[in-house]
């Protein structure tokens, strides 16, 4: 049983009538709740004989924070209390986008709610509104001020406007908290600048290269065409601090307790803008150790279940995204161990199973996805995933390589190979993809560009080949399908709705011709949009009319919201991927989806075992008809996605 359970238990009387229920009596049972495990965290971080005083000012720092919380939102936390883990539902189909992308700005996007709906949308990913420097920016993740809106998206009532909305429509937001580092804008870096040495301690500030050389012999790079080292010299202080992103973000230093407290405030700040899920940005990287990778290390997991603790007491709706793109093994510790299980986050991005399903793109065998996905299985049951086909951000490869080399494959060749195939390197790959921070020290490299593009149909496009823009619209169906119905919330990110392709406009901007990421960020053009959308045998109106139906179809069936209720099925077939959603009472549904360019017959005796047929038909929820199996065999399409129930 995690804390939020144990929270709910324990309030089952008092939350009987949220609206008449003693808000304060409830907090203070959270916290005595959490009390023992926050000290516990606290002091394992910093030690005791220390920082005894910072401890008690924490102490004194959680009521102050419940107070400021706004009652709506208190009234809401209590609502999500009651409901339990509201974020397992089926009905739960999330968009990320960008405001100013999408339609100018808050009060732009909250014209286009409508928009959202009526694809099946209750769940937004904003990407970062906030101040930000104003040249390089990290796409705002650098930033100026945690919870001052920039005016190019509005203003902080245009925000409230929206999330009320957003609550009257049952609808969900999610914003990111740049955890790891602030701009060097932002007041603290600036005051460092400045020469406070109070604040040079809140980063990782060096007067010469003896540490940073030191930390260089293990610290990998993430950015290493634009962004090489990970510490940038300062003039104006004439120190040297911790960069590990680009040089204008400085990582803060968890290990000063006083950071702890002051990241503590920000979040809560951020939570009273009315977000229901906060989305913990690059948070593998929280604590740095000499001699490590400074990635995943345990402090880091310490750190990050002190803060959903605390956050849990002050504002007991809001949950936690891991944004942890690292190693599968190490995606799961998120969810939290030993008896931080379920305590540290409640939803990871499912970062393995993306890759996967561009790996299987690529390979057209899904063998590997499958036993890679298998290890994946043991989360707590509070927990889940973000399943998505495309974000903001590039492809990376980061597979487990025991599953390379149980296919017989080399991981080096093998990441090489993924990389020709989707980065325009292979004549006779459809993918249209660029390479993204290629480093020639180890050959590594990650893949941008839009889903459609990566997929084909820009070119089939440019080549006016019906065939290949078909099979390219199948594997963008296909593959939204399979997040759309494995266990979590999926995530469609914006313009894939659409089929939209790569948008080389970066190129011509200073400040973003370097990061090729800006490729996969389109923008939604509404002109345009609608008469594609009123053409009704065209491209994009087709793709938007399938990705709706099946929106539709997730949110019809109970089993697809996330109980832990996945298994993977080896069909004896390389090519196709399948898995079942089991349901209560006989109504699960089993997925489909050939990842093969030949059609593929498979023996059905499974479906038939897992009592999937009847009178020798299939029910195939995703065409409204049942198939008849004439032979035991089932023939499936190249690309194809297929959804049988249970009946
Ligand atoms: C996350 C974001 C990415 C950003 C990085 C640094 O990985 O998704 O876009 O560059 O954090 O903040």
């Amino acid at each position: 049983m995690n804390q939020a359970e144990l929270h709910r238990n324990l309030a089952t009387d008092l939350l009987k009538s949220v609206k008449k229920a003693d808000k304060n009596a409830l907090f203070q049972q959270r916290l005595t709740a959490n009390l023992t495990l926050i000290q516990d965290l606290f002091f394992a971080l910093y030690p005791e004989s220390q920082h005894r005083k910072t401890f008690t000012k924490l102490l004194a720092k959680l009521p102050s924070l419940f107070d400021g919380r706004p009652e709506v939102l208190k009234l809401r936390d209590l609502e999500k209390m009651r409901e339990g883990n509201w974020y397992l539902s089926e009905q739960m189909v999330g968009m990320q986008l960008y405001v100013d992308h999408f339609n100018k700005d808050l009060k732009g996007l909250k014209d286009k709610l409508p928009y959202l709906q009526e694809l099946g949308i209750n769940f937004l990913h904003l990407m970062p509104i906030t101040t930000r420097p104003e040249k390089e920016n990290d796409g705002g993740y650098a930033v100026n001020g945690y919870t001052q809106i920039d005016t190019r998206f509005g203003t902080k009532k245009d925000l409230a406007a929206l999330t009320k909305k957003m609550r009257e429509e049952g609808m969900y937001l999610m914003l990111d908290f740049v955890v790891n580092h602030t701009s060097d804008e932002y007041p603290w870096a600036v005051k460092a600048q400045k020469g406070s040495k109070k604040f040079q301690d809140f980063y990782y500030t060096y007067p010469d290269r003896i540490l940073p050389d030191e930390f260089e012999l293990s610290l990998p790079e993430v950015f290493p065409e634009t962004s090489p080292g990970n510490f940038t010299f300062n003039e104006e202080m004439g120190k040297w601090v911790m960069t590990v992103f680009n040089h204008y973000q400085w990582d803060l230093n968890y290990s000063n307790p006083e950071v702890f407290l002051a990241m503590l405030e920000n979040l809560v700040k951020l939570a009273n803008l009315g977000v229901d899920v906060v989305r913990f940005d690059a948070l593998a990287f929280l604590w740095k150790k000499l001699e490590t990778i400074s990635q995943n290390l345990p402090e880091a997991h310490q750190l990050i279940s002190l803060f959903r603790l605390c956050l849990q007491v002050v504002a007991p709706g809001v949950i936690l995204l891991a944004e942890a793109i690292v190693p599968p093994k190490e995606i799961m510790k998120y969810f939290g161990e030993g008896m931080y299980r379920g305590n540290e986050c409640e939803i990871a991005y499912n970062a393995t199973f993306m890759a996967l399903l561009w790996n299987s793109i690529a390979t057209r065998e899904t063998v590997m996805m499958r036993k890679s996905l298998e290890d994946l299985q043991d989360r707590p049951e509070s927990s889940t995933w973000i399943n998505y086909v495309r974000c903001h951000d590039d492809i990376g490869l980061g597979f487990d390589d025991r599953f390379i080399y149980d296919m017989g494959w080399n991981p080096g060749p093998h990441r090489r190979f993924l990389l020709d195939y989707f980065c325009q390197r292979l004549d006779w790959s459809p993918s249209k993809g660029q390479i993204f921070m290629h480093n020639p020290k180890t050959g590594d490299g990650r893949i941008t560009g839009s889903a459609s593009s990566l997929l084909g149909l820009e070119k089939a496009l440019e080549d006016e080949d019906t065939d290949a823009i078909k099979t390219s619209v199948s594997k963008i169906i296909m593959l939204h399908g399979l997040v759309l119905s494995y266990g979590g919330i999926p995530m469609i990110y914006a313009g894939d709705e659409l089929g939209a392709l790569n948008d080389y406009n970066y190129l011509k901007e200073e400040a973003k011709k370097q990061d090729s990421r800006w490729v996969n960020r389109p923008w939604h053009h509404w002109p345009t949009i609608e008469k594609e959308l009123g053409k009704k045998n065209g491209i994009v109106a087709g793709i938007y009319a399938q990705l709706k139906h099946l929106i539709t179809l997730r949110k019809a069936f109970p089993c697809l919201a996330d109980h832990n209720n996945l298994d993977l099925l080896d069909i004896g077939n390389e090519h196709v991927f399948a898995f079942e959603r089991r349901g209560m009472e006989s109504c699960g549904i089993i997925v489909l989806a050939n990842f093969q360019d030949t059609a593929q017959a498979i023996d059905s005796t499974f479906l038939k075992n897992l009592g999937y047929t009847k009178k020798g038909c299939l029910q195939d929820v995703i065409k409204g008809e049942k198939t008849k199996l004439n032979s035991g065999l089932l023939e499936i399409q190249p690309y194809e996605l297929l959804w049988y129930k249970q009946y």
